[in-house]
C-alpha cells in the first residue's frame, strides 16, 4: 500500500481520546491518518524571527507528524491575511469583509513556496500525497516545479462560491488554474462542486470532456463531491467515558423541568451567531408560556483573534447576549448562558446527549460537523431535534433535520417551537434516519472514497493529449 502523506495548515497531533476541541478538520484528519502508515506534515503554529525549514517529526500513536515553524510575517501575510482576511470570507460570501492586499497575495504565494521545499525532500516515488483546504491552494504547482510527480489530491473543507463571488478576487484565475496541478480536487458538496465546473467552463474557457473531468489551462483534472463524516465508532465509545456520562449528568441536572437548545461552534461571522441569538431572542419573545421551560446554551471558543471582523463580531455577541439576559431574566431563572472557553470534545458528547433541540444555523459552512456529532450522541429512546441551516454542506445530507434559513431569526424562532412541540414517535422517526446516514457517510467511508478515487486518478503531467 502507498503511503498517505496529508498536508494541512493546522496539524492536530494524536490527542488521548475525547481531548481534542473543536474544529473540524484537524480532528478529521487525525481519524483519516490512524490506519494509515503516513505522515501529516504542516504549520507548527509556532512562529520564529526567520524561516529555517527545521522540521520537528514526532510518532505517536501510529501516526507521525512533521511540523514546521513560520516566521511573524508569514503569520501575519499568509494566516491571519490571504487565508483569514481574503479567501475565508471570499468562499464564505463575504465579500464585504474580504480584503484585497498585494503583500497578503506574496505571503501566501511565498509560504506554500516554502511549504513545498520542506515538504519535498520527505517524499517517495509512491506516495500519495492529499493537501487540504485554503490555505494551501497552490502547494501541488510548488511541488510539481520542484520536479514531484506524484499523485497529488486536493480538498476544500470550505464552500467554493458561486462564479459570480469567486470572480471578485483580484487575481482568480491564477488560483483555478493552480487547482489544475492536481491529479484530482474534492469538494464536499455537488454545490460547490458545480460552482467550480461553471467557473471553469465560463470564466476560464475550459471544458468537461466527460462527467467528473474537467479541461483548462492545458491540463486535464479529475474532480469530485466528498462528504465529510465523523468518526462514528470512536464518537460513540466517547459517549460511553466517564467524562462524557458526567457531563451528561451535570447538564441533565442543571435543567430538571427544562428543556436544553445546544450551539457549539468557533467564534466565526461565518456561523450564524447573531441571527441565532436574535432568533431565540424572538423566541422567548413570541412564546411566553414556554419561555421557563427552556435554557439556551451557546458555546463559542474564541478563533482567529488577530483579525479584526473576529473582535468585532464578538463585540457585538457580547451586547446581545446581555441584553437577551438583561429583558427576559427573573431573579430566579435566566434564558440564556453564553460560554467563551473551549471544551473537550468527550464533555461536548455529553453536553449534546443532555440536550432537546441541536441549533446549528451557519450563514454558510463547507459541512459542518458539529450538526453530525449532536445526531450521534442523542439517546435512541427519546432523541433531540436537529434544526440546521440550509447553507451548511451537511443539510445535503441530513434532509431529516428542521432546515432552516439562518438569516431569518423568525424561521428559527418557529423551528424551536416546532422542535420544542415535537412528539416523541416524530422524533425518534426523523432522528432514526439521520443517525443511519451519519454512521454510513462516515470519516472512514470519505477518506477511502478520496484516497481509492486518488489511487487510480491517471497520471497526467504531459500537457492535454487531445
Ligand atoms: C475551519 C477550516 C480549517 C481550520 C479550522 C480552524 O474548519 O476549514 O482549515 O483549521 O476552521 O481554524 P484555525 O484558523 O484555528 O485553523
Amino acid at each position: 500500500m502507498s503511503r498517505l502523506i496529508v498536508v494541512s495548515n493546522r496539524v492536530n497531533p494524536p490527542h488521548a481520546a475525547g481531548e481534542e476541541t473543536v474544529g473540524g478538520l484537524a480532528m478529521a484528519l487525525s481519524a483519516a491518518l490512524r490506519e494509515y502508515s503516513g505522515l501529516w506534515f504542516g504549520w507548527s503554529g509556532k512562529t520564529v524571527p526567520a524561516f529555517t525549514g527545521a522540521l520537528d517529526i514526532q510518532t505517536q500513536d501510529g501516526v507521525t507528524t512533521a511540523v514546521v515553524d513560520l516566521e511573524e510575517a508569514d503569520l501575519d501575510e499568509y494566516y491571519n491575511g490571504y487565508a483569514n482576511k481574503t479567501l475565508w470570507p471570499l468562499f464564505h460570501y463575504r465579500t464585504d469583509l474580504a480584503a484585497y492586499d498585494r503583500v497578503y497575495g506574496e505571503g501566501y504565494t511565498r509560504v506554500n513556496k516554502r511549504f513545498a521545499e520542506t515538504l519535498a525532500p520527505l517524499i517517495e516515488p509512491d506516495d500519495l500525497i492529499w493537501v487540504h483546504d485554503y490555505h494551501l491552494i497552490p502547494l501541488a504547482r510548488d511541488l510539481r516545479n520542484l520536479g514531484i510527480k506524484n499523485r497529488i489530491g486536493f480538498f476544500l473543507h470550505v464552500p467554493w462560491p458561486a462564479r459570480q463571488v469567486f470572480t471578485t478576487l483580484p487575481g482568480h484565475a491564477l488560483l483555478a488554474q493552480a487547482m489544475f496541478d492536481y491529479d484530482l480536487v474534492g469538494f464536499q458538496t455537488t454545490e460547490f462542486l458545480q460552482a467550480f465546473e461553471e467557473y471553469v467552463l465560463n470564466e476560464a474557457g475550459g471544458s468537461q470532456p466527460e462527467p467528473g473531468r474537467l479541461k483548462a489551462f492545458g491540463r486535464s483534472l479529475q474532480v469530485g463531491a466528498f462528504p465529510i463524516g465523523i468518526d462514528a465508532p470512536e464518537f460513540a465509545r466517547m459517549l460511553k467515558s466517564a467524562k462524557a456520562r458526567r457531563m451528561r449528568d451535570l447538564m441533565t441536572a442543571a435543567t430538571v423541568f427544562r428543556n436544553l437548545v445546544i450551539g457549539v461552534d468557533r467564534l466565526d461571522y461565518s456561523k450564524g451567531l447573531e441571527e441565532r441569538f436574535m432568533g431565540f431572542e424572538r423566541f422567548l419573545a413570541d412564546n411566553p408560556d414556554m419561555r421557563r421551560e427552556v435554557l439556551m446554551l451557546q458555546i463559542a471558543p474564541v478563533s482567529r483573534e488577530s483579525v479584526d471582523a473576529y473582535q468585532e463580531i464578538r463585540g457585538r455577541l457580547d451586547a446581545l447576549s446581555g441584553r437577551i439576559n438583561g429583558e427576559f431574566s427573573d431573579v430566579d431563572w435566566n434564558p440564556f448562558r453564553y460560554v467563551n472557553k473551549n471544551y473537550r470534545r468527550d464533555e461536548l458528547a455529553g453536553i449534546y446527549g443532555a440536550a432537546r433541540v441541536g441549533l446549528v444555523t451557519p450563514l454558510r459552512d463547507g459541512m459542518n460537523l458539529v450538526a453530525k456529532e449532536f445526531v450521534a450522541a442523542q439517546n435512541p429512546d427519546d432523541p433531540g431535534v436537529l434544526i440546521l441551516s440550509r447553507f451548511a454542506g451537511a443539510a445535503r445530507q441530513l434532509r431529516q433535520a428542521l432546515l432552516v434559513n439562518p438569516n431569518s431569526p423568525e424561521e428559527i424562532a418557529d423551528a424551536l417551537k416546532r422542535a420544542l412541540a415535537m412528539d416523541k414517535a416524530e422524533r425518534i422517526r426523523r432522528w432514526s434516519a439521520l443517525f443511519e446516514t451519519v454512521q454510513r457517510e462516515d470519516v472512514t467511508a470519505w477518506r477511502d472514497a478520496f484516497v481509492g478515487a486518488l489511487a487510480e486518478a491517471k497520471q497526467r503531467r504531459a500537457a492535454l493529449a487531445s
